[in-house]
């Protein structure tokens, strides 16, 4: 019997495409062109992305062999899911291997972001032994709100505890069981956390009504100096709110690992010494791409053979 076969547009961990191998004929091609990639996707009964590739009506009309669309990572953003449904595709996800890496790596640009470490590493290294400009703030006693107590807000909830840092959080879909259980007060409102807020984290989805969560309005309702983290989708943050708030000297610090245009090249937020900036690398771990790339193998293969598929 003929194998069937997989598309890989983007890199999964060498164990996933191994995985594949095993019972499909498959092609990594993380070089792939966009018009490339509309005129092959007939041929293959399975895609594998992660963010960067759009699976659009565009797409998925002429994936006419297609049964499953694989997503190695959590968010689903730039999958059509409605459209997949309307032709019968199957999308899966890995809503759990990425969120330990994630969670960390949104401390890391917290702890980045107050101590000036990027900016103070590239000084340095560029020859300049300098402490002034540098001074940091410490989390200490210090305010963070967290927008969405999901899995990776739930992680860096429990994280900061350990820094002694004051936990607030919105999310309106969680019972109030989950902020006790991870030691947040629960806020019933965006404006009452923006307001008291010292660190602003967001951990939503990208939907329609997060998308510019972060804009104009929201900044006003900060506190003066307040800190923003994006490590969950770019256009959460509205960038062009966030640089004047920059500009105007209410915002005394951003991290961000996501971008509202990725790849982001030259990017006018770049040019802040007090932004940290990371290439949407919050799931860029051995152990997080390990297990995104074992567990997307592991959905295709059965969503191939007809069978349950978990994270659909
Ligand atoms: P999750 O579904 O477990 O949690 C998301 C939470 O957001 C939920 O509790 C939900 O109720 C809440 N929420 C939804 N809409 C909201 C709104 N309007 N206001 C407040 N809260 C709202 O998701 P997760 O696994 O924690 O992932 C969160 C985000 O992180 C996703 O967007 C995902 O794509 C992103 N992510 C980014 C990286 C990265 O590489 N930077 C890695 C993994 C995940
Ligand atoms: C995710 O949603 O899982 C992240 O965007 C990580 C990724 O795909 O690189």
């Amino acid at each position: 019997m003929e194998r069937k076969r997989v598309l890989v547009s983007e890199r999964i961990a060498e164990e996933g495409l191994e995985m594949l191998r095993t019972e499909l004929d498959v092609d990594f091609r993380d070089d792939i062109s966009r018009e490339e990639l509309l005129s092959v996707i007939d041929q293959y009964d399975a895609l594998i992305v992660r963010s960067v590739t759009k699976v659009n009506e565009e797409l998925i009309k002429r994936g006419t062999r297609l049964k499953v669309i694989g997503r190695a990572g959590n968010g689903i953003d730039n999958i059509d899911v409605d459209v997949c449904t309307r032709y019968g595709i199957i999308v899966a996800n890995t809503p759990d291997s990425n969120t330990v890496s994630a969670a960390e790596q949104t401390i890391s640009l917290l702890l980045s972001s107050v101590r000036n470490t990027a900016w103070a590493n590239d000084v340095l290294k560029g020859g300049i032994w300098d402490r002034k400009p540098f001074r940091g703030t410490e989390l200490y006693g210090k305010t963070v709100g967290i927008i969405g107590l999901g899995r990776i807000g739930s992680m860096v909830a429990t994280r900061l505890k350990a820094f002694n840092m004051n936990i607030i959080a919105y999310d309106p879909y969680i019972a109030d069981e989950r902020f006790e259980r991870f030691g947040a007060e629960k806020k019933n409102s965006l404006e009452e956390l923006l307001a008291e807020a010292d660190v602003v984290t967001v951990h939503t989805p990208k939907t329609k009504e997060t998308i510019h969560m972060i804009d104009e309005k929201a900044i006003a309702l900060t506190k003066k100096g307040v800190i923003l983290v994006n490590c969950a989708r770019g256009g959460i943050f509205k960038e062009t709110a966030v640089i004047e708030g920059l500009e105007n000297g209410k915002i005394a610090n951003v991290a961000l690992d996501v971008y509202e245009k990725e790849p982001a090249i030259d990017n006018p937020i770049f040019k802040y010494t007090n932004v940290v900036c990371t290439p949407h690398l919050g799931a860029d771990t051995f152990e997080a791409q390990k297990r995104v790339g074992e567990n997307i193998a592991e959905q295709v293969l059965l969503a191939l053979k007809g069978e349950i598929v978990p994270n659909v």
